[in-house]
């Protein structure tokens, strides 16, 4: 099913029309911190509830949800008879959406990690989902992260993806800028890392390259807080969801989780260190290539990755890519020798399969090397 795309235009206009199309009665609102925050959508919705449509709000939940979170959003929304679910947030809430979504059709209550191992039964609940960041592109993929007894669990399954997404860039204004930054560049390590992906596809690249373009041309107003950058920047990260969910990540973001939990470096920050390393090391090693298409090809992909960055080939590319980052005025953590010990061992093996080079555990270790202090 196609996504539809709706903005917050003529007071959420298309947002009436859409519950009316779907006649929505009694949804699940699965809304994360930052609703308090949202002084439109928020007074949008206490309009629609007092015209009789009920919305059950349910945040009982953290960022890196946990998947009891999620079964206990399952029973709120059996309990609640609940006909449709609605996700205001940023990737969590969306993500934990997709899940409640995916499951609340599914026979049991979810105890001892039942859903997780459960045969999917396809259901047309209507989704809708509007994100708060500029980041993470979830209401464009088919992808959820949950975790259960401290393992992280991958969910993926086309009905994850939200049949309708609203895209309000008010929503970007009263984020602080550490946070704007952080989902920024997640979003363009999104673009750039499924473009050199090996999965990637003429329509995925497409995807990619509009994400950058996207990027490169609102970042200034962005930064500055600017309504219409905001919507400009929201469009990109949802590109970047869109290209993503054909290629999925690769070593940016298999190397960046470990960061994260190290150095409390929000996620895209982390990957931004990451990709920022990784690019020019690649450039210097296509001879290891792994990618079927071939070491032409993927000097061909880097260059024209370095042309949308604003460089001429790769190389300019990637200086484009590090002068980003300087820019960012993002920090660069110092590792002592036992973190790059536990980083080099932290690194997620599957999303590695997806990057186009070789990568084996010393040139990880040296990469980590340069990508931290
Ligand atoms: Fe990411």
């Amino acid at each position: 099913m196609e996504q539809t795309i709706i903005t917050a235009a003529e007071n959420y206009r298309a947002l009436d029309e859409w519950l009316a199309a779907k006649n929505v009665k009694n949804a699940l609102l699965v809304r994360d911190s930052s609703y308090p925050f949202l002084t439109g959508i928020r007074e949008k919705l206490l309009a629609v509830e007092a015209r009789g449509i009920r919305l059950i709000p349910f945040s009982d939940f953290q960022p890196n949800p946990l998947y009891e979170s999620v079964v206990e959003g399952v029973r709120v929304f059996r309990e609640h008879a609940c006909d449709a679910v609605l996700a205001i947030g940023g990737g969590s809430a969306i993500d934990v959406a997709k899940c409640i979504k995916l499951y609340s059709n599914l026979p049991g209550d979810g105890a001892d990690g039942s859903y997780l191992t459960a045969p999917i039964v396809e259901n047309r609940i209507p989704f809708l989902a509007m994100p708060t960041t500029a980041g993470t592109g979830s209401e464009a993929t088919r992808f959820a992260v949950v975790y259960y007894e401290g393992a992280k669990q991958s969910i993926a399954h086309i009905s994850c993806i939200p049949d309708c997404a609203l895209m309000d860039p008010g929503a970007l204004k009263t984020l602080p800028l550490y946070q704007k930054k952080a989902t920024m560049a997640d979003a363009l390590c999104h673009a750039i890392e499924s473009f050199w992906s090996v999965n990637s596809t003429e329509e995925s690249k497409g995807y990619s390259i509009r994400a950058i373009t996207g990027v490169l041309e609102h970042l200034d107003g962005y930064l500055l807080n600017d309504d219409q950058a905001n919507a400009g920047m929201l469009e990109a990260a949802h590109f970047a969801g869109k290209a993503i969910n054909i290629t999925q990540t690769t070593a940016g973001h298999a190397m960046c989780y470990k960061i994260t939990s190290l150095f409390r470096a929000a996620h895209g920050h982390a990957a931004l260190l990451c990709d920022r390393v990784l690019y020019p090391w690649m450039i210097d090693h296509t001879d290891l290539c792994i990618d079927p298409r071939g070491k032409a090809y993927l000097d061909g992909c880097l260059n024209e990755l370095g042309k949308a960055l604003g460089g001429t080939d790769a190389r300019t590319g990637a200086d484009q890519l590090r002068k980003i980052f300087e820019r960012l005025k993002l920090e660069i953590p110092e590792a002592t020798p036992a973190q790059y010990e536990e980083l080099k061992r932290g690194v997620n093996p599957v999303r590695l399969k997806n990057f186009p080079v070789a990568l084996e555990s010393d040139v990880i270790d040296a990469l980590y090397h340069q990508i931290l202090r």
